[in-house]
């Protein structure tokens, strides 16, 4: 298996990556708004803005990661991880870790130093992220499911305060993926 950063012309391969595994796990509407969202990702994201990654075997994308930007006014580099996906039949089998670290690794060679994610807290805790309360660090917008706002700080030190608003990329501004 492979892991390498994502080529912007396998987007239609990727997009139905996600599309099938979030359907099969979370149902077909849910499916569609996330492989839209990828979509809207690699389409609309500043270079600079967007971090892909893909799982390869035998020539198949097998899983796929983004991270994109997110803004604080105090200029710290940060990113926002989601969505991420295995296909449902490599599941289980600790590529998704594998991936996530591969990616973490990356932002870290490049000067990045925070990284949030919002997911279920049993899984993400494996990959270094934990529990950041809303006092901490302020999500974009309003959360439904408080208890999965994650971070962690890529130089292993906890993570500080910030005050203010963050701000997400233009594909995470809506406040119903919150
Ligand atoms: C979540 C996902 C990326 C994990 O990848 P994976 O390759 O299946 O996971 P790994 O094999 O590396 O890790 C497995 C561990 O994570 C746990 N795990 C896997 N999927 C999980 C999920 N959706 N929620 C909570 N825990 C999960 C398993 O219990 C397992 O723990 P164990 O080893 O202690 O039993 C993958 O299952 C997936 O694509 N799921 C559907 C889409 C999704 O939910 N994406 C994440 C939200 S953006």
């Amino acid at each position: 298996m492979k892991f390498t950063p994502y080529n912007p012309s396998d987007i239609a391969e990727i997009k139905q990556l996600f599309i099938k595994t979030f359907s099969d796990s979370e149902g077909q509407s849910e499916g569609l708004i996330i492989g839209n969202l990828v979509f809207d990702l690699v389409t609309q994201a500043d270079g600079d803005d967007l971090y892909g990654f893909v799982a390869t075997e035998n020539q198949h994308i097998i899983g796929s990661i983004f991270f994109s930007r997110m803004t604080f006014e105090n200029k710290v580099e940060a990113f926002l991880l989601s969505p991420v996906a295995i296909v449902t039949s490599c599941q289980g089998k600790g590529v998704g870790q594998k991936l996530i670290n591969f990616g973490l690794n990356a932002l870290k060679e490049r000067g990045v130093e925070l990284v949030f994610t919002y997911g279920d807290p049993n899984f993400y805790t494996k990959v270094g992220f934990s529990h950041i309360t809303e006092k901490v660090i302020k999500a974009p917008f309003k959360l439904t499911y408080p208890e999965g706002w994650l971070g962690q700080s890529l130089g292993g030190d906890e993570i500080e305060p910030i005050t203010g608003n963050s701000h997400c990329v233009d594909a995470f501004n809506n406040p119903e993926l919150w």
